[in-house]
C-alpha cells in the first residue's frame, strides 16, 4: 500500500487534509438539535421515551447509545479516517473489550514495550482466560515473523512505545501480520502521537484504539478510550461488545472530549515545538546520558517517523547521568513540572517508569527493555518553551549537585 504521507520540509509527513475543520464540525452538526445548538448538548437522559414497544428515535437506553457520545464517535472517526469509532470508559476498557474479540486458546503477540497497565492485563488476567499471550519487539519484524502462529489472532503495538519511544514501522508489520492471516488483527495503540500526527488504518492496522485520557482530550480532566475502524462487522462487533460488556463512558465526558478535539491541532503543533527544543536542549546537555525522542536524527527509528508521522507529540524519554538518586532529586527539584504519572495534558509532567507508570513489569523485563533506575518521561506540555527549558536546566544543576560515587568513596564503605 502507498503510503499517505507525502514529505515535507519540516521532515515529516504533510498534515492530514481539513483536519481543523472536521474536528471543529463533524457529528457536531446544529440540525441534529431541535434547539439547532452550535454546541453539542449534554444528554444525560439514561433512557429515551419509545414512540411505542420498540418504535424510537435510534436511543433507547444510554449504554447501547448516547447522543453526546455519537457526536463524539462521529468526529473521532472523521478524524482517523475510518467509517466508525467506539467510545469506552478508558483506554484500559477500550484495550480489554478489543481482546473480547478473541475466543479463548486464540493467541496474542504484544509489542515488548507497552503501557504497564496493557502489560500486566496480558500477562497476568488474559491469560488466565487461556489466551496465548507472548511480547515480541516489533520494531525487529525478523522477530514479529518467527513468533506469528497458527492461533495468532491479534498484534497489538504501541508506537511510540512506553516509554523507550520504540517506532514500529505500521505499514511493514500490517503487510507481515496479514500475509501470515488475513484476519489477524492489527491494533495499534495511538494514544502518543494522536489523530493528528498519526493514521494507523491507512497504513493497514484493523484498529486503531486511544487512551484518549492523554492528547485527545488533552486537558487531564476525562479518563477515556477510543476505537476506531473501517470493517463493518468489527464495528458491529465491538458495538456490540460496548453495551455487552458495559465499558462505557459519561455523556459529560463525551462533551469534554469532543470539545477537546476541537483544539487537537493547535495543542500538538504547540507540543511538538515545546518538545523539540526541550529535546535539543537535553542532548546537548552533559548531565544527560542520552535522549529519546522520536523528532531527533538521533532515533534509531527516525526514518520511519519521518515515513509514517506528520509530527511527534510531547513525548521525550531520557537517561540522567548517576544513579537512582540523581534521577529523583532531578524530579523532586523540577518546579513547573509536576511529578505525576499520565501525559498528553497542558501541564507539563515528568516520572519515574520504574517506580511510577511501569512498576507493574516483571523486574527482568524491565532491564532488558531499558526502564532503569535513571530513565525519565517527560511530557512536555503547553507553556511557555522558555519556562520549561529553564525548570529542565535548574533541576538537572540540582541532580549533578550530588557527588558521585568515586572509586575512593567506594572504599570507605
Ligand atoms: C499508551 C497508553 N495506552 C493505554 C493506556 C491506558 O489508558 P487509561 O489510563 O485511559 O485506561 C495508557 C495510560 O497511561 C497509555 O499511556
Amino acid at each position: 500500500m502507498a503510503s499517505p504521507c507525502s514529505e515535507e520540509q519540516s521532515g515529516f509527513c504533510t498534515p492530514f487534509k481539513s483536519f481543523a475543520t472536521k474536528a471543529i464540525h463533524v457529528g457536531q452538526e446544529p440540525e441534529q438539535w431541535k434547539s439547532m445548538a452550535v454546541v453539542p448538548p449534554i444528554s444525560l437522559s439514561t433512557t429515551f421515551k419509545q414512540h411505542g414497544p420498540g418504535n424510537h428515535t435510534g436511543f433507547e437506553y444510554s449504554r447501547s447509545g448516547n447522543p453526546t457520545r455519537n457526536c463524539l464517535e462521529k468526529a473521532v472517526a472523521a478524524l482517523d479516517d475510518a467509517k466508525y469509532c467506539v467510545a469506552f470508559a478508558s483506554g484500559m476498557a477500550t484495550t480489554v473489550t478489543i481482546t473480547h474479540l478473541l475466543k479463548a486458546g486464540e493467541g496474542i503477540i504484544c509489542m515488548d514495550d507497552v503501557y504497564g497497565g496493557v502489560n500486566c492485563y496480558f500477562q497476568s488476567i488474559a491469560t488466565e482466560f487461556g489466551l496465548d499471550v507472548s511480547f515480541v519487539d516489533c520494531t525487529k519484524l525478523k522477530l514479529l515473523k518467527a513468533a506469528l502462529k497458527a492461533n495468532t489472532k491479534l498484534v497489538w503495538i504501541e508506537t511510540p512505545s512506553n516509554p523507550t519511544m520504540k517506532v514500529v514501522d505500521i505499514q511493514a508489520c500490517a503487510d507481515l501480520v496479514h500475509e501470515h492471516n488475513k484476519d489477524t488483527l492489527l491494533v495499534v495503540d495511538n494514544t502518543f502521537m494522536s489523530a493528528y500526527f498519526q493514521r494507523p488504518l491507512a497504513l493497514g492496522a484493523d484498529i486503531c484504539m486511544y487512551s484518549a485520557t492523554k492528547y485527545m482530550n488533552g486537558h487531564s480532566d476525562v479518563v477515556m478510550g477510543l476505537a476506531s475502524v473501517n470493517r463493518d462487522d468489527l464495528y458491529e462487533r465491538l458495538k456490540f461488545l460496548q453495551n455487552a460488556l458495559g465499558g462505557v463512558p459519561s455523556p459529560f465526558d463525551c462533551f469534554l472530549c469532543n470539545r477537546g478535539l476541537k483544539t487537537l491541532h493547535l495543542r500538538m503543533e504547540r507540543h511538538l515545538k515545546n518538545a523539540m527544543t526541550a529535546a535539543k536542549f537535553l542532548e546537548a546537555n552533559s548531565r544527560v546520558e542520552r535522549v529519546i525522542f522520536p523528532g531527533l536524527p538521533s532515533h534509531p527509528q527516525h526514518e520511519v517517523v519521518k515515513r509514517q508521522c506528520t509530527g511527534c507529540p510531547g513525548m521525550i524519554s531520557f537517561y540522567i547521568k548517576g544513579n537512582l538518586e540523581h534521577a529523583t532529586t532531578f524530579l523532586k527539584s523540577l518546579k513547573l513540572f509536576a511529578v505525576a504519572d499520565s501525559l498528553g495534558g497542558p501541564d507539563s509532567l515528568a516520572e519515574l517508569p520504574l517506580i511510577m507508570t511501569h512498576a507493574p513489569v516483571p523486574e527482568k523485563e524491565r532491564k532488558v527493555l531499558g526502564i532503569t533506575d535513571t530513565l525519565i518521561r517527560l511530557s512536555v506540555g503547553l507553556e511557555d518553551e522558555a519556562d520549561i527549558i529553564e525548570d529542565l536546566q535548574q533541576a538537572l544543576a540540582a541532580a549533578v549537585s550530588i557527588r558521585h560515587p568515586t572509586s575512593e568513596s567506594l572504599k570507605c564503605y
